[in-house]
């Protein structure tokens, strides 16, 4: 299955480790797009688009939902991937917003933990320290098989 996964990760890189885990596991189909240097992008070619972000006062990355509003062809299926301090279902709701505004068929979410220094939390060390594990990006690499 030709796939594409847009990425945004700017915090500590802990979304780009899903997104690195699940390509090194289908080199042949899955390519991977970082949408703060990615110009236009005809996507209608792939099977399956996956949008992944960290989270940013509780929504997916401004520059990524910009991409998917942009870029998204209609009737496409997506898969939702991010890493978040709290790592809540629900996080993903500024991308499913876009998913469903774009008629695009939302089909999956994986998340875990990631690390998280924002604000006063670098003043304790972080939050999330050491996620995702290898277990989370085996288990990333588990939800992609699936889908
Ligand atoms: C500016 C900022 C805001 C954040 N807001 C939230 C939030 O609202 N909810 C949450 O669970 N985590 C929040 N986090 C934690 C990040 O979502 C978490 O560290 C994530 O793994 C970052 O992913 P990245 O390294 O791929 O950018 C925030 C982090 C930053 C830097």
């Amino acid at each position: 299955m030709k796939t594409i996964i847009l990425y945004y990760s700017n915090h500590h890189g802990n979304t780009k480790k899903l997104v690195d885990a699940i390509q090194a596991s289908d080199p042949e189909n899955v390519e991977i797009l970082d949408v703060t240097t990615a110009g236009p992008k005809d996507l209608s070619g792939y099977d399956l688009i996956g949008v992944a972000s960290g989270i940013y006062a509780g929504n997916f990355g401004k520059p990524l939902l910009n991409y998917m509003s942009e870029n998204l062809p209609a009737g496409k299926k997506v898969f939702i991937l991010f890493t978040s301090a709290m790592n809540r279902a629900s996080l993903s709701s500024s991308a499913k917003k876009v998913i469903e505004e774009k008629k695009c068929q939302a089909v999956g979410q994986y998340s875990c933990p990631g690390y998280n220094t924002f604000g006063p939390f670098k003043l304790i060390g972080g939050t999330a320290k050491g996620h995702p594990t290898k277990e989370e990006l085996d288990a990333a690499v588990e939800f992609y098989k699936g889908l």
